[in-house]
């Protein structure tokens, strides 16, 4: 196993793999880029080919192709290497069983159901009434073959009976994949009579269902639509239904419509509205804001006519505000929902999204139009809405010109509006929302580890043999430099060549962050000139030597006081002698021009 994560690293190119997913920009020997995992308006990441890592000095994260894509994809550690394997044309031997489990195992539960409504939708008798009812609806064949959409049979072992039986599939694989429940002892399959919508993550895998009931049901106490539970795969908050389909889109424009439904989606795309998105009737969530935030940087909503105004619509905005999308709303004029203006009026609808207006208008003019009286009383209670909107405004530019515009159609002046943002408390979420300072954690490190830093950073980048030096290794003390020098020499003990990418892999995971940053950190004043890095060890060396005798000044002294209080004189004899030696190689230290003269 270990011999093949590593031929899949050697063989993945951490440039090629991220560069598939930001755009990196060559800066000298690595590559910059802004970083990915926090907002930030200059770059920070920083990507090594030499060391095949990366590491972001504004939040701190760091890691190898295969926790980039832990991280930026959500893969699990067996996913990635399948990932990175396949993309490298290498074979990946089965794991032992259980550990490729659970997911691998789920996707393909579930690609197979998707498979099977499918195929009873498209082709079987049983699915007709469904189908009839998405043509009747306006769908395509050809949308309703794009979508995968499907239908569940009326009945209550449907997919148990063809998972099970053909597929060779336990019940409990069912389970987990929330297909099957278990009520009163009795196990019936989730989805029946539903139209099928299999709802996958941006790469493609099926992670869960939703089912619509068909309209000759409305009237039962049915819920309309039913989703997959929370399962390993599926978590509702992240799902974005459609960006499998749309992403290219999405990204080629640079823009997101996000609409409420499914059926809102996929009419909207076949509308003609490509780069658009289903949120599945939730408030946008942190994460998906923060995918789409890899596809575009521009949201328009396009939401229910009765919800864009209430308070989760609300929530969503200023999640994607903060960060740092531009946000419009699309007026739905009489059609309640983007699904009825595209089938009633494509043309209506692609107008609207392209004369979309700016998302704090939207939420202004919708609390003017619930007061429409002149009164004071009516005023106030603008005023009290509208506020609290202002003050979440997080561009002060953009702020002030909706503060002069509220208090505009108020008729009260701006500073008035102004004085109560200003009374209002930050909540907890503002002040995190306001001016977020990353420090970077330099400044907290004394002048013995800055030291050591700057040391092994030279060292790594023009000459890591002068780390062999026994009187340098002797300065070393920190415990995170001191362990990767320790490492160093025993690597530099079995191995004749440093190799930083292979040095890299073979540290223990606590020490590998340590060391990418060493590498990775811009050497201020050195970074273009290579040549004096001799220079600057020796200086290094100097420096780290003056801070090693003022510690042990600082220890003799404090001995010193001790010895008086205790009259040992013979003792204090010798330690003021050693004192005053310290203090000499000090001053010989710190003088260095003295020094040469005097021999
Ligand atoms: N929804 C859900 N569960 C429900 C109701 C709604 O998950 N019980 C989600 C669905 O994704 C649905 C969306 O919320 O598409 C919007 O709900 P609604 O406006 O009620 O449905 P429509 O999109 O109008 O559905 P349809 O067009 O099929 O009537
Ligand atoms: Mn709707």
């Amino acid at each position: 196993m270990s011999d093949q994560v590593d031929e899949i690293k050697a063989k993945s190119d951490i440039v090629s793999v991220i560069s598939d997913y930001i755009t990196l920009k060559k800066a000298g020997k690595n590559f910059k880029a802004l970083c990915p995992f926090h907002s930030e308006k200059t770059p920070s990441f920083v990507v090594s080919p030499e060391i095949q890592h990366f590491k972001c000095f504004g939040c701190g994260e760091s890691g190898d192709a295969i926790s980039f894509l832990e991280k930026y994809e959500g893969m699990d550690f067996y996913e990635a290497l399948k990932f990175l394997a396949d993309r490298a044309g290498v074979q990946l031997k089965p794991l032992q069983s259980g550990q490729q489990g659970v997911k691998d195992k789920l996707y393909r539960v579930n690609s197979l159901t998707t498979a099977f409504y499918h195929y009873v939708l498209t082709s079987h008798r049983v699915g007709k009434k469904a189908l009839d009812y998405l043509l009747r609806r306006g769908l395509k064949i050809s949308t309703i073959r794009t979508f995968k959409l499907g239908y569940s049979p009326d009945e209550p072992f449907a997919i148990r009976k063809y998972l099970i039986e053909k597929k060779k599939f336990i019940q409990k694989d069912l389970e987990s994949a929330g297909l099957i429940y278990t009520k009163d002892g009795k196990t019936y399959d989730r989805f029946r009579g539903r139209v099928i919508f299999p709802l996958s993550d941006h790469r493609s895998n099926v992670v869960g269902f939703a089912g619509r009931i068909l309209p000759d049901k409305e009237k039962l106490n049915l819920a309309k639509y039913i989703n997959t539970p929370e399962t390993d795969i599926y978590h509702k908050s992240k799902i974005l239904y459609g960006l499998e389909s749309t992403k290219k889109d999405i990204k080629k424009s640079g823009s997101v419509v996000v609409v409420e439904g499914e059926l809102d989606m996929i009419s909207s795309w076949q509308a003609g509205i490509k780069n658009v998105v289903a949120i599945k009737g939730s408030a946008l969530t942190e994460d998906q804001v923060g995918l789409l935030s890899r596809f575009a940087n521009e949201i328009i909503l396009a939401l229910d006519a009765d919800v864009a105004g209430d308070s989760a619509a609300k929530r969503g905005i200023e999640i994607a505000e903060r960060q740092g999308f531009d946000m419009r709303v699309v007026r739905l004029g009489k059609y309640k929902d983007p699904d009825e203006a595209a089938r009633q009026n494509p043309d209506y609808l692609k107008k609207a999204v392209q004369n979309a207006v700016g998302v704090w208008d939207f939420v202004i003019d919708l609390i003017f139009a619930k007061n429409t009286d002149k009164t004071g009383i009516a005023k106030a209670k603008i005023s009290r809405e509208v506020v609290p909107i202002l003050s979440r405004i997080s561009d002060k530019i953009v702020q002030s010109y909706y503060i002069q515009e509220v208090a505009r159609r108020l008729g009260v002046n701006p500073e008035a509006v102004a004085e109560q943002i200003s009374f209002r408390k930050p909540t907890e979420d503002n002040k995190e929302a306001s001016n977020v300072v990353i420090i970077p954690s330099e400044e907290k490190k004394g002048r013995r580890e800055l030291l050591e830093d700057r040391l092994m950073s030279v060292a790594f980048r023009y000459d890591p043999k002068v780390l062999l030096n026994r009187q340098t290794q002797a300065l070393v003390k920190t415990p995170l430099t001191r362990k990767i020098l320790d490492e160093f020499t025993l690597f530099m003990d079995k191995n004749k060549e440093f190799d930083p990418s292979i040095f890299a892999s073979k540290l223990p995971d606590e020490l590998v962050s340590g060391f990418t940053d060493m590498v990775l950190k811009d050497i201020r004043g050195l970074a273009d000139k290579p040549e004096t890095y001799e220079k600057e060890i020796e200086l290094i060396v100097r420096q780290l030597q003056s801070v090693q005798i003022k510690e042990e000044l600082k220890k003799s002294a404090l001995k010193i006081k001790d010895l008086e209080l205790k009259k040992e004189t013979g003792k204090l004899l010798k330690t003021q002698e050693k004192y005053n030696i310290l203090t000499n190689k000090l001053h010989d230290l710190e003088n260095p021009d003295l020094d040469t003269k005097k021999h």
